[in-house]
């Protein structure tokens, strides 16, 4: 018997990290806590332990977005198989790519799955998810992006045939403003006439569930939140005391959004040598905004996506309608 090939030979990793992250992150840190109301961007809670702590949200009772995608996935992805019949399935913020397998499953049963490419600023778990799969998938093609999908957009290998690119997770939420529009435009500008978009958007709903789900009663997210700080300690030698700050996250009705935060329990001075020894004060209740997580309305969607340039051609919600998923494809210019 022949032995099986080994999965690396299906597998292609890009990078375009390493120390070009180190440098968004002291940029990022930088720009953020010498701001007022203090921010910091939501992508760098996932180094191996942020990642982690994101996989346990996504079990979490109070957070309903993963299973709520995941059942649609599973009730759709053969229709939308037939509807795109898609030879290659981009995947920007895979993750562990966990729901994805629903979807390549189903494009690998219609017979036309050709290639695989998840995106991911999370490069350790994106070189296993990439082993992974195309271990899973025989014939199935890898090519694995470690990047930031706002700036890396153009590193992603053109296609051939139709492709289905995937923002799942509601993570399009995590863009606000002109990040999202320049997020959709740059998803649009790599769109061919027969490409799709594929959209995890959380819905508009009651406040209580929403603040649940961000506010969990095991203190996940709460751990997820601070774990920011770590991240900044290590990278940037800094020496936070993430104890010291509260996770705080509050629904904004009039934005439709949430919003997490981290506040400052005490007066404390927090030094940053990677930023030349930067001092950042702190008085007793400020807060730095960690995260906003956008839900959406159909017609803000429908807003979002036709500034890209992008219609609406599927649309469904779970059966709670708690959650949506939408493809959606450049519009046809007469
Ligand atoms: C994966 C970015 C969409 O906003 O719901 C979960 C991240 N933050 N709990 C979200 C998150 C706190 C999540 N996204």
């Amino acid at each position: 018997m022949k032995p099986l090939p080994h999965s690396s030979q299906n597998v292609t990793v890009t990078t375009l990290l390493a120390d070009a992250t180190q440098r968004t992150l002291a940029d990022d840190v930088l720009a953020g806590l010498t701001s007022i109301p203090k921010t910091l961007p939501p992508k760098h809670f996932y180094d191996s332990a942020g990642a982690d702590l994101f996989e346990r949200i996504c079990e979490l009772p109070e957070y309903y977005p993963t299973r709520a995608e995941r059942e649609i996935l599973v009730a759709q992805s053969a229709e939308m198989a037939r509807l795109t019949r898609a030879t290659e399935l981009v995947e920007l913020g895979a993750g562990s790519a966990e729901k994805t397998r629903v979807l390549l499953t189903a494009l690998d049963n219609a017979g036309t799955l050709q290639r695989y490419v998840p995106v991911d600023v999370a490069e350790q778990q994106l070189r296993q998810v990439s082993e992974a799969i195309a271990a899973e998938y025989p014939g199935v093609q890898v090519h694995g992006v470690a990047g930031d999908f706002l700036r890396h957009m153009d590193a992603v290998p053109a296609g051939d045939g139709p492709r289905i690119v995937a923002l799942l997770g509601g993570t399009v939420g995590n863009f606000v403003g002109v990040d999202r529009t320049d997020l959709l435009a740059g998803i649009s500008s790599i769109l061919r006439p027969n490409d799709y978009l594929l959209l995890g958007t959380d819905l508009v709903k009651d406040r209580k569930p929403l603040e649940a789900a961000y506010d969990d009663s095991q203190g996940v997210t709460a751990a997820f939140n601070r774990n920011v700080l770590e991240v900044i300690n290590r990278e940037l030698d800094a020496d936070f005391d993430p104890n010291a700050f509260q996770h705080v996250a509050i629904y904004n009705e009039q934005q439709e959004q949430i919003e997490m935060r981290l506040r400052s329990t005490m007066t404390q001075e927090v030094t940053i040598q990677a930023l030349g020894g930067l001092k950042v004060v702190f008085a007793p209740g400020e807060e730095i905004l960690t995260e906003v997580s956008a839900k959406f309305t159909p017609e803000r969607l429908q807003q979002d996506l036709a500034n890209a340039g992008l219609e609406i051609a599927w649309f469904e919600t779970d059966s709670a309608g708690q959650f949506a998923l939408s493809l959606s494809n450049p519009q046809i210019r007469s």
